[in-house]
């Protein structure tokens, strides 16, 4: 029995940096398709009018270039706002009024997680949470102990099924491709583990620095905000095995055992980076100790990947944007021609980010007299068009009430559990220069001393915008 669709969306947050750059956009989307015919409340602390969200949504919109005017029309006729505090009684029943008839309302918790409790009482409290849904966003929690704690604020009022723990990255079309291009096809699970896999790298680099989240950003530090959530998340269905059965469970199951199989973290193993002028930033404490940049290595403890490497890397200010899985093979166990001993070894590459790639790296020969090969390598997927934006496919998702785009507690909870040794005892913090790949010292975490280099391969096609 499919589960009943959401009949309103509340948006806590209606004026924040993530609503502008993604959520109204999401919401045109969804109002596009037809998915939003349905009260549509935006609440902020903003001395705001009707009037002033829906310009907001605009501007925010057109910001994106995504402008498209029927469908705003839609959106507009269907928002409203609500103004309000979110420690105030006054602003749940003030939302509860402008439900009207509605009665299982999805809220969409867009706010720092500092208000998270406030809000998920004041909505039971005033009758909002019977028959409804939540989606939280990320971090959630800061470690282990906050995240079981805010579970059980949730669980006193929503069920399991209707709490939705967002990971943008999992709404990406590229990031759903890793597990379908694993599990569509017959010839990469036979070398997909310990015998044939040399390493695992997954690099998530950035160009540019914190863009003015410096109060934010520097209560969380790298790893908080994309090594705990998004790039373990990636990890997880890298390594996962094949689930059984194709209900959203079935999904989570097979994650959930890649999450625990992960090692705890050892802060021998972990390198920490601050990009030189970082603590000059607005809201940044002037003797902050929070990473911009980390690099670490990640044991397995599994059948399929024991003693395989996995290498993950992330951070502000680096040479480019890009965000890339890097699967070195093992060289043949002969060398039967004698340049493939000296030659690189093949590869499997998922670029997620600028744009959308699975590369296979092969050798094959070169016309000529005796045996000399070169490198070949084989697109099996390059640019995804038409793409549903990660915050548009994730919110009509949790509309629907389909979990499997959304973390579920148990994979959340190890992904704690993983990262706390080095939230506890705190790697030392080494500096960088704002346009370097991070610290030396994260060379000398990885074996032979060289990451894999994404933007040795970058075109200079601009990202598809549905990738973002
Ligand atoms: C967010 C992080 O979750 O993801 C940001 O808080 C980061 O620091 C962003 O820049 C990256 O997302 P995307 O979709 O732009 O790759």
């Amino acid at each position: 029995m499919s589960a009943p669709r959401s009949d309103a969306l509340v948006f806590f947050g209606a004026s924040g940096d993530l609503a502008f750059k993604s959520i109204f956009p999401a919401l045109q989307g969804l109002a596009a398709t037809g998915q939003l015919d349905m009260p549509v409340l935006g609440v902020a602390r903003k001395e705001w009018t009707r009037e002033d969200l829906i310009a907001r949504a605009r501007a925010s919109i057109e910001a994106a270039g995504v402008f498209q005017p029927e469908a705003f029309d839609r959106l507009s006729a269907n928002l409203h706002y609500v103004k309000g505090d979110y420690a105030s009684p006054s602003t749940y029943a003030e939302i509860r009024a402008r439900l009207g008839s509605a009665r299982r309302p999805l809220h969409y918790l867009a706010i720092p997680p500092s208000m998270f409790e406030h809000v998920i009482r004041g909505l039971a409290e005033h009758g909002c949470a019977n028959g409804g849904r939540v989606v939280v966003e990320k971090p959630f929690g800061r470690d282990l102990a906050s995240a079981q704690a805010l579970d059980r604020v949730l669980h006193q009022y929503f069920r399991e099924r209707d709490i939705f723990r967002i990971d943008h990255y999992l709404g990406k079309e590229p990031v759903q491709n890793l597990l379908y291009f694993r599990f569509a096809n017959t010839f990469l699970e036979p070398i997909w583990n310990r015998q044939y896999v040399e390493r695992i790298e997954i690099t998530m680099a950035e160009s540019f620095g914190i863009k003015g989240r410096g109060r934010l950003y520097d209560e969380l530090g790298a790893i908080r905000d994309v090594v705990q959530n998004h790039l373990l998340q990636i990890a997880a269905l890298l390594l996962m095995e094949p689930p059984v059965g194709q209900d959203p469970e079935a999904i989570r199951d097979a994650k959930g055992q890649a999450f625990r199989a992960m090692r705890p973290l050892d802060p021998a193993e972990v390198v920490r980076g601050q990009f030189d002028g970082y603590r000059d930033e607005a809201g940044v404490d002037p003797d902050s100790d929070a990473e911009t940049f980390a690099a670490l290595r990640l044991h397995v403890d599994s059948w399929r990947w024991a003693g395989v490497p996995i290498y993950i890397r992330a951070g502000k200010c680096l040479p480019v944007s890009a965000t890339e899985v890097f699967v070195t093979l093992k060289r043949p166990p002969l060398a039967v021609f004698e340049d493939v001993p000296v030659a690189p070894p093949n590869h499997v590459r998922f670029r997620l980010s600028p744009e959308v790639l699975i590369e296979l790296g092969t050798r094959a020969k070169r016309a000529g007299e005796g045996n000399l090969g070169e490198e070949v390598n084989l697109d099996a997927c390059r640019n995804t068009v038409h793409a549903v934006p990660p915050y548009q496919r994730l919110l009509g998702d949790a509309m629907r009430g389909d979990q499997t785009l959304f973390a579920r507690t148990d994979a959340v909870e190890a992904s704690w559990r993983v990262v706390e040794p080095v939230l506890v005892n705190r790697p030392p913090l080494h500096w960088y220069k704002a346009g370097s790949w991070g610290p030396d010292a994260a060379n000398r975490l990885i074996e032979g001393g060289v990451w894999h280099d994404p933007a040795a391969t970058i075109s200079s096609a601009p990202e598809p915008a549905a990738t973002r």
